[in-house]
């Protein structure tokens, strides 16, 4: 028998919502489900393609393996949030110009995984970079052209603090 349904808060890239769950629904199940962002993909389930990674309070986690409950009063970002104002985000951007995405279901949690790292540091060596995805797995690319785009959305995002410290 199914728990009873609770109304449960979260904050999802920015906007409040209350959502009647039952205490045991997975994040990525109400994100999916209950919210229609669909681009928080699902892969293995368990915890080990990395596919399901969002940010809450601003560091990657993978939703297949959290209780939607754990997350109330919690800032959750999902790769729905990246666009402003019709533009892409530098590493969504940087994805498209080297050719990071075949099949693209690994895509957004390896970037929302890629811009916890570059919101700390806009200038990480490609090892760091490498570390920092090896949770996300890619059965297409070979991972080249990953590095490659996330170490030029980095340079991307510099040029943009260099052209807001001059006013631009
Ligand atoms: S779907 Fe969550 S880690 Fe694979
Ligand atoms: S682009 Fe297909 S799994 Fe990464």
């Amino acid at each position: 028998m199914n728990p009873r349904k609770q109304l449960v808060r979260l904050r999802v890239n920015g906007q409040e919502h209350q959502v009647a769950i039952a205490p045991n629904r997975l994040l990525l199940d109400v994100l999916r489900e209950e919210l229609g962002l669909t681009g928080t993909k699902a892969g293995c389930d368990d915890g080990s393609c990395g596919a399901c990674s969002i940010l809450v309070d601003g560091v990657p986690v993978q939703c297949c393996m959290m209780l939607a409950i754990a997350c109330q009063d919690q800032e959750i970002t999902t790769i729905e949030a990246l666009a402003q104002n019709g533009e892409m985000h530098p590493l969504q951007k940087a994805f498209c110009d080297f050719g990071a995405q075949q099949c693209g279901f690994c895509t957004p949690g390896l970037i929302l995984t890629a811009k916890a790292l570059l919101d700390q540091n806009l200038t990480p060596t490609r090892q760091e970079i490498s570390q920092t995805i090896a949770g996300n797995l890619c059965r297409c690319t070979g991972y080249t052209k990953i590095l490659d785009a996330i170490e030029k959305a980095a340079e991307m995002l510099r040029g943009q603090g260099q052209q807001k410290m001059m006013g631009g």
